[in-house]
């Protein structure tokens, strides 16, 4: 069998997905219509265009100007369920999803309806999509960490719904460091940590992730190959890598997808692992991901029965739920 479609079939998991970066355009547009919300666009297809970054900040601006339309409960219900099927299509059993609450708390949007809308969506698809869930609150590293503890106190009454916390945005010029008290404030409080870190940034805001954020994931990483001695920790440490090939080769954090270092990855012991980031964004869904890595690299059966196994391994999942995805995923792979 291909190898990328012994992988688009297998049982996955998802740990690195924005909920707004999954907000396809003709969704977009409906929202803006049923909304009453001007977009700066005249087209589904002029939306497309626009999708042409040649950096993160470029990816950025025109990410916050789509979330713009999201406004009440039911469109995050919607803008959920919209990822949810996709990721069912896409054989993910499990996925653990940031969202941006200050990208609609700073435009007037309740933070309950944010939560409410996301989480019952995911409740939905637990019972009729059979995928499991985590949900990770992600603070925006742009904005001062007091931004961010005000996020953390709006947060205080949804806690239950909350898994962990995340550092997402602009990455250079806003060190892991920045966000030290509202990460232990999140470590004390018994949740889960992850930051992007070494997208764009250097190896340094990676062992700050590590050693000042105490994170337990890593998002991205890529730039932590520059130095041979941070490789060495985090695969000493099994430290998840969630790695985003696709929104790599779109932000131009690598320029030919021949050049990813997922296999430089998986030689050094890391744990890396796929996903989509911004799928709507950067042309495909975490199957898409797989294809573009698999064909682009001739990546070997082994290396891909890894990458699958990794993507639960690397997973909040209890020590139960782990073992039995884990099984899943040997049981359709001695079929293959
Ligand atoms: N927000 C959404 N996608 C992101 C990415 N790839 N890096 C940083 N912030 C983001
Ligand atoms: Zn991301």
């Amino acid at each position: 069998m291909n190898l990328s479609t012994l992988a688009a079939n297998a049982p996955k998991a998802e740990l690195h997905l924005h909920i707004e970066g999954s907000f396809e355009p003709e969704l977009m547009f409906e929202m803006a219509r049923r909304n009453g919300v001007k977009l700066p666009f005249a087209s589904v297809e002029e939306i497309r265009a626009a999708y042409d970054f040649s950096n993160l900040q470029e990816f950025l601006d025109i990410y916050y100007q789509g979330m713009s339309v999201l406004l009440c409960e039911q469109d995050f219900y919607d803008l959920t369920w919209a990822y949810l099927t996709h990721a069912a299509a896409d054989h993910v059993i499990h996925t653990e999803i940031f969202f941006d609450p200050q990208g609609h708390t700073e435009r007037g949007v309740e933070f309950a309806d944010v939560i409410g809308g996301i989480s019952r969506a995911l409740g939905d698809a637990k019972d009729q999509l059979g995928i499991s869930s985590k949900l990770i609150m992600c603070f925006l590293r742009h904005l001062p960490e007091e931004d961010a503890l005000a996020t953390w106190n709006a947060a205080q009454p949804f806690l239950s719904m909350i898994d962990g916390v995340g550092l997402d945005s602009s990455e250079v010029g806003h060190p892991p460091s920045k966000f030290k008290k509202v990460f232990a404030k999140a470590k004390a409080a018994g949740l889960q940590l992850v930051a992007h870190a070494g997208e764009e940034g250097p190896p340094e805001y990676v062992w700050e992730a590590l050693n000042e954020l105490q994170v337990d994931r890593i998002d991205h990483g890529n730039r932590s190959l520059e130095d041979d001695k941070l490789v060495a920790h985090l695969a000493k440490a099994s430290m998840c890598l969630t790695v985003c090939p696709l929104s790599n080769l779109k932000l131009c954090v690598v320029d030919d997808m021949r050049e990813h270092p997922i296999r430089n990855m998986l030689e050094s012991g890391l744990l890396a692992m796929i996903n989509s980031d911004d799928p709507s964004y950067f042309g495909g869904y975490v199957n898409a991901n797989y294809a573009a890595v698999i064909e682009a690299l001739d990546l070997n059966r082994s290396e891909v029965e890894t990458l699958l196994r990794n993507s639960f391994i690397g997973a909040f999942m209890d020590d139960a739920a782990k073992a039995q995805a884990l099984s899943k995923l040997d049981a359709y792979l001695s079929g293959v």
